[in-house]
């Protein structure tokens, strides 16, 4: 037999997804619901989304035999986002049940926190990567004005418990010009004395409505942060979304991710699937195809395996590109697209 034809130039099997740019994509991202507890202002409008029909959304089902053809495929790591995930009935068990898959090595999750409490004995079970928490602001009236609901108590007290255990958790802030931005440093203070890793993220345009004209981006948030540590430094390893930072002293990290400037697609290995089932390649881009209806056609795995590798293969360089592709059939700022409806 003629091995050379089984592995790609890097050494992975043929069966692998790699994209043109010699991208391995070994991680997907699964968003289990559309439906959220809270109305962020920089995800939705205050009244919410068009939500999904019930119908429309995939079951848990479909979602694990879709895992199982993407494990296949190579992928090795998921994260469950939504919306909220665990607003979606059912998630526990799910999660048990993928927790299973052999070829399944990291079952991560984003969530607000808000229902984490009785789930942290579940992450302890499964085999748990990282665990990220949005929260965007340390002060109740703000955190208010951000999701429009007043629970900053509660989802403070769950992140306290969360990390007095040994998970990996990540928090989230998304920095709005005017809004929080005043509360970086007290943010970077939380990785003194715990180990979690900070992450402050540019505001990317998927609020369900109009984009601000001016963002705070990455490259200020660092500004900052040097101004109050001097001393910070950045590690040499490339981590996926974030660029990371050590401070001299502080038990965590701090992680920036340029998620509007799109500093880091050269290393991409994410894939997505929406509530709906669409499949993207990009999270600026328009989604390939739905693997939900090809499931409900009675496509077979075979077909739906090729459709992947087909999308795979079409898989912009960059988030510029699938955003210019993406413009060419809706425009942004007609079409009001949320993060709750792409996953995040
Ligand atoms: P890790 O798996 O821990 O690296 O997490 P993550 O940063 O990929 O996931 P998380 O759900 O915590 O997302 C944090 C922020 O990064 C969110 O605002 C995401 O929308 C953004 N983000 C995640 N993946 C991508 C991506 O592929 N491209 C861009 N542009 N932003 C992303
Ligand atoms: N821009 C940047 N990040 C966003 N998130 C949701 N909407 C946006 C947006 N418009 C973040 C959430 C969560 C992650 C999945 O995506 O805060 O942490
Ligand atoms: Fe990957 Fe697209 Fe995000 Fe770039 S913008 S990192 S290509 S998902």
């Amino acid at each position: 037999m003629n091995y050379l034809h089984t592995t790609h130039p890097n050494n992975s099997p043929a069966s692998h997804l790699i994209d043109l740019q010699g991208r391995h994509l070994n991680y997907l991202r699964l968003a289990v619901t559309d439906r959220c507890n809270f109305r962020c202002t920089y995800c939705m409008p205050k009244e919410g989304i068009d939500l999904k029909a019930r119908d429309n959304i995939m079951r848990f089902q479909e979602m694990e035999h879709l895992l199982g053809l993407f494990l296949d495929l190579g992928v090795t790591k998921v994260r469950i986002t939504g919306g909220e995930p665990f607003v979606r009935k059912g998630l526990p068990g799910f999660l048990t049940r993928i927790n299973q898959y052999k070829k399944l090595e990291t079952i991560n999750l984003t969530t607000n926190a808000y229902f984490l409490e009785d789930t942290i004995p579940l992450f302890q079970m499964i085999k748990s990567g990282s665990i990220n928490i949005s929260l965007d602001s340390l002060k109740r009236d703000v955190f208010f004005k951000i999701t429009r609901r007043d629970d900053f108590e509660r989802v403070w007290n769950n992140i306290e418990k969360i990390l007095l255990t040994d998970l990996n958790v990540k928090l989230n802030m998304v920095v709005l010009k005017g809004v929080n931005d005043n509360e970086i440093i007290d943010f970077a203070m939380l990785a003194k004395k715990n180990k979690v890793e900070v992450r402050f993220i540019e505001q990317m345009p998927f609020n369900g409505g109009l984009f601000p004209n001016e963002i705070h981006t990455a490259e200020e948030i660092i500004c900052t942060l040097q101004n109050s540590f001097p001393e910070m430094i950045e590690h040499q390893k490339m981590s996926s979304t974030a660029r990371i930072f050590d401070i001299p002293g502080f038990k965590g990290k701090i992680g920036i991710i340029a998620g509007h400037s799109r500093t880091f697609c050269s290393t991409c290995s994410r894939l997505r699937i929406t509530p709906d089932g669409t499949f993207k390649t990009c999270l600026y881009d328009y989604g390939a195809i739905n693997l939900k209806d090809m499931l409900r056609l009675g496509k077979s795995d075979q077909e739906i395996k090729a459709a992947i590798r087909d999308a795979v293969t079409k898989r912009a360089k960059d988030g510029f590109e699938s955003e210019q592709r993406t413009q060419q059939i809706i425009h942004f700022s007609k079409n009001h697209l949320s993060m709750a409806q792409i996953g995040g």
